[in-house]
């Protein structure tokens, strides 16, 4: 879905949101959010923001699955993911903080691969995720899953790419201080969940928003597994959609 501006249809992502926020506090169930960081979602994150102060929307039964965290990386630094996620939503909406997670940058390599079990675990008891949000890194990574990344791969620590680095470097004040590593979600973990909704922006990811909708479904464009889910949807502003 094509739009004219990244404000007007993040608007309407966060609308669909809620909307199933609601459904499932009519249910009386948890609703499994997946979330991203970035700044694709920022605008979402806002309007849902002014939908629980403005309009009263509930996040009690919200539970949120972050899809990634830089390796090794502390809480309180304010280039974490835990940083960006409690001031663009958590610290502004009503969710229980029990209720929140966000892969822990901290834990020790000899846990690790126990943690990501676990993590992939408390999703899969919970009835997987709802809804998924995602922005595309231009190496056609979602959350970090880089190229090579395999179709059924779970949470997992992973290896940044030199673009991935490159394109955060801005934010660590220079390359040589962007983590080489990271905890991500899988593919795998993102293709269970019931919905998907991915947010492309800006001339800088029209290359790839291309390769993703219309190249081959390949390991080497991670983003393009998403073809073959059947309810995804692409919500693209006119300069990321220009070379398709
Ligand atoms: C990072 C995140 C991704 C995100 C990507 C794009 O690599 N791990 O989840 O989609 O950046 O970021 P932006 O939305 O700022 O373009």
């Amino acid at each position: 879905v094509i739009f004219h501006s990244s404000q007007e249809a993040s608007v309407l992502v966060a609308q669909e949101i809620a909307n199933i926020i609601q459904r499932k506090e009519e249910l009386n169930e948890p609703c499994v959010l997946g979330l991203a960081t970035g700044s694709s979602p920022i605008k979402v994150y806002e309007e849902l923001v002014r939908m629980h102060k403005e309009d009263g929307l509930n996040f009690t039964n919200v539970v949120t699955f972050n899809l990634d965290e830089y390796y090794p990386m502390d809480k309180d630094n304010i280039q974490s993911y835990y940083q960006f996620m409690h001031e663009h939503l958590f610290n502004h909406v009503n969710i229980l903080p029990e209720n929140i997670n966000i892969p822990d940058g901290k834990v020790s390599s000899e846990d690790l691969h126990q943690y990501c079990i676990d993590y992939e675990m408390k999703i899969k008891y919970l009835g997987g995720l709802d809804f998924q949000l995602l922005g595309i890194g231009r190496t056609g990574h979602i959350g970090f899953n880089e190229p090579g990344s395999h179709i059924n791969s779970g949470t997992r620590s992973i290896t940044l790419d030199h673009l991935t680095r490159v394109d955060a470097a801005s934010s660590f004040l220079g390359i040589d201080n962007v983590p080489r590593k990271a905890i991500t979600m899988g593919i795998g973990t993102v293709r269970n969940a019931k919905r998907i909704v991915l947010l492309g922006w800006g001339i800088s990811k029209a290359g790839i928003i291309k390769k993703t909708i219309e190249g081959e479904i390949s390991s080497r464009v991670p983003a393009t597994y998403l073809q073959e889910h059947s309810n995804t949807t692409f919500v693209l502003d006119t300069e990321a959609s220009s070379e398709l």
